[in-house]
């Protein structure tokens, strides 16, 4: 009897879950009840990286705690820096950001303590130095000199003074602040199900968040926003982009940034993040990918009916910030850490091994004929 397979998990439920959910009655996204759009208005991001990890939103103190404890640690050992710096200049900033973990894990004195303390304690160390690991390459790879973290600055601040030497408008820091909160957390998507997964044989932190790095590389993950902004690249100008997309579709293609596995009729986030890349043009004076933007979105809805997804404003966002479009992922990682950093505490917390069936469609029963007989 044929088994009743369910391929990509579709509509699978797995575990239970407190960090976040898309509440359908408000349409939206929300990370421990609280709306995104609403904490993009009211928090900066640091707020939302602490109700992620903590349930709640941070009182003054807290916060303030939470942002000396970031602030303090990011500073990088010097073997870190050492192996950043001969890393191969034509690394994928991903693949930097998946070692440079990988490497603070080897690095960390409590790797082998899962208690909830313990791994509170090292993803503020992986959250406060990952952005400066990316920040190193970002400059080495340029051959530009690496440029130390301030604590002064607030995550986001010290992220582009890191890159490029100053901090810009504060719309700007806005905006990128806005786009952190956003890719913060999404429930059981495939890298946090990735770091869930490797979390549930009661592996590591480190190696559950290298894995989820390796995860969101992909197209059909993270990997998203840069093929946007590829895809803006490749269309050039407005006058372009109407043929450009009525072409993709007829030939069938994927168009990156459209489409999502939960919102069928749209992604909450966009309005948000649409806004801001609206400012963040203005500030730049720059609205060539605003237009290019609006014919693909109108088409895709009025000929496929699909949506855009988070990563399609925020690919243009990124570009017209300055960032370097393999680092756009990498940008991701920085944020989306605090939501697997939670998924991880909850699974620890309650933990069942994950182990799913496989349909078997392989050769019958054979016996091993030796090599010399083959
Ligand atoms: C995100 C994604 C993987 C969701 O996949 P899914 O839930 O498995 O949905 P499917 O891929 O089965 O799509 C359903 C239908 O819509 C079409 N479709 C979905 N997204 C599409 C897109 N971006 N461009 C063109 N067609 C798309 C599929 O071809 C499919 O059509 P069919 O039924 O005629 O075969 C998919 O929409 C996609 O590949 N999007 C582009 C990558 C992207 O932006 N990823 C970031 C996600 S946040």
């Amino acid at each position: 009897m044929a088994e009743d397979i369910k391929k990509g998990l579709l509509g699978i439920v797995v575990d239970e879950t407190e960090v976040s959910k898309v509440m359908p009655e408000i349409n939206s996204l929300t990370y421990r009840g609280y709306a995104a759009q609403d904490l993009c208005a009211k928090c900066k991001f640091e707020e939302v990286a602490y109700l992620i990890l903590n349930g709640e939103l941070p009182s003054e103190k807290q916060l303030k705690n939470f942002e000396k404890v970031e602030r303090k640690e990011r500073n990088l050992s010097k073997t870190l820096l050492e192996s950043i710096k001969n890393f191969p200049k034509k690394s994928h900033p991903m693949d930097v950001a998946r070692t440079a973990v990988s490497i603070m894990g080897l690095e960390d004195k409590e790797t082998k303590d899962n208690s909830s303390e313990a791994n509170l304690r090292k993803v503020m160390r992986i959250f406060a130095k990952t952005p400066v690991a990316l920040a190193a390459f970002y400059r080495i790879r340029k051959g530009k000199k690496i440029i130390k973290p301030k604590s002064s600055l607030s995550f986001s601040e010290n992220f582009f003074y890191m890159c490029f030497g100053k901090v810009p408008e504060k719309e700007i820091v806005k905006a990128f602040d806005v786009s952190l909160i956003l890719y913060a957390e999404h429930s059981f998507n495939v890298s946090t199900f990735t770091a869930r997964t490797i979390t549930s044989s009661l592996s590591d932190i480190h190696g559950a968040i290298t894995g989820a790095i390796a995860s969101l590389k992909g197209p059909l993950h993270g990997g998203a926003n840069e093929e946007v902004m590829h895809m803006m690249n490749k269309i050039k100008k407005p006058e372009n982009a109407l043929n450009w997309i009525n072409n993709a579709l007829d030939q069938k293609a994927v168009v990156m940034g459209f489409g999502h596995r939960v919102y069928k009729s749209g992604d909450s986030r966009v309005p948000t993040m649409r806004e801001y890349f609206s400012k963040v043009a203005k500030v730049k004076k720059d609205k060539k990918f605003e237009k290019i933007y609006d014919i693909v979105e109108k088409v895709m809805i009025e000929r496929k009916n699909i949506h855009p997804n988070v990563d399609y404003p925020t690919g243009p966002t990124y570009h017209l910030m300055g960032f370097d479009t393999d680092f756009f992922t990498p940008i991701f990682v920085i944020s989306r850490i605090t939501g697997w950093s939670a998924h991880i505490l909850e699974q620890h917390a309650a933990n069942k091994l994950i182990r799913p069936l496989a349909s078997y469609k392989g050769s019958g029963y054979r016996k091993v004929v030796p090599l010399n007989q083959r």
